[in-house]
């Protein structure tokens, strides 16, 4: 895939391609050693795609702001052999956004301190948004006296989820992965108040702004143990590379999956189990809500 990025904001962003293995440099990720794309400027994306999925891509400066402000979107990456019986899929991707009265976004920092421990949520619910059919015009009278049609209406209720059908057969071998000689990392997710009462999430005690970065070497194995700290979830993500939950407060997963970000409980710890492919250099791990990683809670780690 290539992509030719040209940041036309007026402020510095990137692109991350959201669990997509791609090459660090292809990341879209701000280490402390790579710069925002800066306003005006020009980059151009080139990878291979390794993995069929639904991903989805957002920019990785300033992202609490620039993703509740909209930019973000769904990647989907087929599978030549997947089979066919599987029909049209529908891509939906549902955003919490904050708007005014008037339906214009609120300012990324409208919630204040409140706002960044919570994690940004939507305050409007479109109650019977509609999805609509739009005339387009392929020549020929196509359009013609073709009036709009509503598609697909969204009623929220309190009912749970009905089950989904089951998909035989199409469930990849996913190996379970011995972790008897994997290098453990222990990791906790920690809130600090400084003197002043300010907040500062961070790893380990430690904001990202003042956070060296841990290490791996290409071809290990490793077992991350993450601990919440918070009376509040965290979801994990490791950037570029696919893990496995090994157990979530002690309770394996009821089954085995490539996970990029998995959710620890309030209070609870989460340990999943990497391999590091030959895909060298920096890489990012952080808090999902990106109010909280905006905060500070973010880290790296040094793969060489
Ligand atoms: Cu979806 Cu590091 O972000």
């Amino acid at each position: 895939m290539i992509v030719h990025f040209k940041n036309s904001l007026p402020e510095g962003t990137t692109i991350h391609w959201h669990g997509l293995r791609v090459p660090a440099a292809m990341d879209g990720a701000l280490t402390h050693d790579q710069s925002p794309i800066a306003p005006g400027a020009a980059f151009e994306y080139d990878f291979i795609l390794p993995d069929a999925g639904t991903f989805w891509y957002h920019p990785h400066f300033d992202s609490a702001a620039q993703l509740g402000n909209g930019l973000d979107g769904p990647l989907i990456v087929d599978d030549p052999t997947e089979p066919a019986a599987l029909g049209d899929e529908v891509v939906m991707v549902l955003s919490d956004a904050s708007v005014d009265a008037g339906g214009r976004l609120e300012p990324a920092d409208s919630g204040g301190d409140f706002g960044t421990l919570f994690g940004r949520e939507g305050n409007t619910l479109a109650e019977g948004l509609t999805l609509r059919w739009l005339p387009y015009d392929r020549g020929f009278g196509t359009a013609y006296n073709r009036p709009e049609e509503d598609v697909l209406r969204i009623r929220f209720n309190d009912e749970a989820p009905a089950q989904s059908p089951e998909l035989s057969g199409l469930g990849r071998k996913i190996p379970a992965m011995d972790v008897a000689t994997a290098i453990p990392v222990d990791l906790s997710l920690t809130l600090t108040i400084a003197d002043d009462g300010a907040l500062a999430m961070g790893i380990n005690g430690i904001p990202f702004s003042e956070a060296g970065h841990i290490s791996a070497r290409v071809g290990e194995r490793q077992v991350w143990t993450v601990r919440n700290t918070f009376e509040r979830d965290h979801p994990f993500q490791l950037h570029g590379f696919f893990f496995q939950v090994l157990d979530v407060n002690g309770i394996a997963p009821a089954s085995r999956e490539w996970k990029n970000t998995a959710n620890v409980p309030v209070d609870g710890q989460m340990r999943f189990v990497v391999d590091f492919d030959d895909r060298p250099g920096m890489r990012m791990f952080h808090c999902h809500i990106l109010d909280h990683a905006e905060a500070g809670m973010m880290g790296m780690i040094l793969l060489q």
